[in-house]
């Protein structure tokens, strides 16, 4: 009897437990959310870490992954009653991550620059205006009377503006760290320099030396300056190109400029605008011996109440024509200029290179590219805060992100070919390769003879509406094999916002891919920020540190080995 009972017991137990467990995965299948949290990634995150802070490791970090990284981005958009309206004006902050073996420490900071000081001045409820990538909403700050809020703006942007939220740059890649140069830098000449070990900020400049004698104002510099290719290891001293868009008495030029570690500058080539209008670049190509500088369709606008009213992107003018202009570095001489009708608009390059064709080079640029202008300055533009933050639904009406395409110039015949990657459907954003920011002059290896310096085989980078996603907030990273055309492996998980990856490559590796990506990574369900470190050659996770706090959605970045 008792056994009956017993058994009883247990059959009714047992049915419990089969309906309840039933019930709970039928009821965790239709109501869990997926992608949660987004929200909070684009959220102001006003904690900073000053120290450098101990972080557990979850997993094993490979050996050869010794220094610091150090990821740029907003921290604060708003105010008491005003606030940025896109996610590229925010107060510049830092999240670095010091490894050292299975030790890993962390800070969080904001630069410490004239613009953020005027924000803790006025006890963080008033933010400072100026011409940004988006208008600053209802901004109370401005005097009233005696001085315009035109001209108060202005004033402020040319004289006050030194706020540096979108990239790091080393200009001392070859020195050790007692000695460096590393700066934080945006789209426009102000830096700010950084202690690389303590996080501090050394000082912050709002303009650059003027690199063309007196004559005129730097008034754009790319935030992605790249490293001269013919150099080594053993250099004393490193040069840096970058483009910048020069005012002056010569009229508007866009110059490519070096730069040496010691902060020499020089401009290499000055190239007229055509017509008199102010063109945008973000990016542009260089490889071992040409530099390529892409002028997208997109001209600014040189009304400042308009640049004020909407933000200096969603106010650009178009044209109908891209110009690529093609410069011999050895020479600096201009040996391709032409405009074609094709329209390509881009943030990013990814890679360029070089082959010889009968004594004449074919020089090959390979960039993350739209057909439209949306993503830079349409209504529903990247991450314009005041409609991303309205939901998800909002966020669904962004760009799928860009495609490759290649923009190949052929100095004999002076022709420009086009050619976009149909086959790869991923959109995606903020691509590097294993090559991306190095300065040893490695370049990808190349079999045919003819070829100088080929671009990668593999390329990394996020992509939004993952794997065919409807919904924008799912991300993932992915890595790109540009041999085969296709998506190589990637990393997804559900509620989990990925940033820009950083290649450190094994020095014992054979292969392109032999080494780890490092990523910085919101967790949503969590609701905490990691650092992740993910095999380059199968991109699973090996290792995640995680920071106890959160950091908002960052731009670029760097890796400083130590
Ligand atoms: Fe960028």
């Amino acid at each position: 009897m008792k056994m009956k009972k017993a058994a009883t017991i247990t059959i009714v137990a047992l049915i419990y437990k089969q309906v309840n467990a039933f019930s709970t995965t039928a009821t965790t299948a239709t109501t869990r959310e997926t992608n949660v949290n987004f929200s909070d990634w684009i959220a102001d995150a006003p904690n900073e870490i000053i120290e450098w802070k101990k972080c557990q490791v979850e997993g094993t970090i490979p050996s050869y992954v010794k220094g610091t990284l150090i990821r740029n981005g907003g921290g604060i958009w708003s105010g008491e009653d005003e606030s940025y309206s896109h996610i590229f004006d925010g107060l510049a902050k830092i999240h670095a991550y010091r490894i050292n073996g299975q030790e890993v420490e962390h800070q969080a900071r904001f630069l410490q620059g004239r613009w953020y000081n005027e924000y803790v001045k006025k006890n963080k409820q008033s933010l400072p205006a100026g011409i940004g990538t988006g208008p600053v909403l209802d901004a109370n700050e401005i005097p009233k009377g005696g001085i315009s809020h035109t001209a108060q703006v202005l004033y402020d942007t040319v004289v006050n503006f030194d706020n540096t939220p979108v990239n790091i740059w080393d200009f001392t890649p070859h020195r050790d760290t007692t000695k460096k140069r590393i700066t934080a830098i945006t789209d426009a000449p102000p830096r700010t320099l950084i202690d690389v070990n303590t996080m501090d900020t050394l000082s912050s400049s709002t303009m650059n030396s003027i690199a063309y004698g007196s004559k005129g104002y730097e008034l754009l510099i790319t935030a992605h300056p790249l490293y001269s290719q013919n150099e080594n290891k053993d250099d004393t001293s490193v040069d840096s190109y970058n483009v910048a868009v020069e005012l002056g008495l010569n009229g508007i030029c866009v110059n490519l400029v070096k730069e040496t570690s010691e902060g020499k500058r020089t401009v290499v080539t000055s190239i007229k605008s055509e017509d008199g209008t102010i063109p945008y670049t973000h990016s542009f190509g260089l490889s071992k011996n040409y530099a390529m500088i892409v002028l997208q369709p997109l001209r600014l606008n040189p009304a400042p109440d308009k640049q004020i009213e909407f933000g200096f992107l969603r106010s650009m003018d178009h044209v109908d024509h891209t110009r690529v202009i093609l410069i011999e570095l050895a020479t600096g001489r201009v040996v391709l200029d032409e405009s074609i009708d094709e329209k390509i608009y881009f943030y990013h390059m990814i890679s360029q290179a070089e082959i010889m064709e009968d004594d004449d080079a074919v020089v090959s640029l390979r960039l993350c590219a739209y057909q439209s202008s949306d993503q830079l300055t349409g209504e529903h533009q990247f991450m314009r805060l005041e409609k991303c933050r309205k939901g998800r639904h909002m966020r669904n009406k962004l760009h799928r992100g860009g495609k490759f395409c290649d923009v190949i110039c052929n100095v004999k015949n002076q022709s420009v070919k086009v050619e976009w990657n149909d086959e790869i459907n991923q959109g995606f954003e903020l691509p590097v390769t294993r090559y991306s920011r190095t300065f040893n002059g490695e370049v990808p290896p190349s079999n045919e003879l003819n070829v100088l310096q080929a671009h990668p085989r593999y390329v990394y980078a996020f992509g939004a509406f993952a794997l065919g996603s409807q919904d924008y907030d799912n991300w993932g990273l992915f890595k790109f094999d540009m041999m085969k055309n296709e998506i190589d492996s990637y990393y997804q998980q559900d509620s989990v916002y990925l940033s820009e990856p950083v290649f450190v490559a094994d020095p014992n590796g054979k292969e392109e891919d032999d080494g780890v990506l490092l990523s910085q990574a919101y967790f949503g369900h969590e609701q905490e920020t990691k650092l992740l470190i993910l095999d380059a050659t199968d991109m699973k996770v090996i290792a995640e540190v995680p920071t106890g706090n959160v950091a908002p959605l960052d731009f670029h970045g760097t890796w400083i080995p130590s």
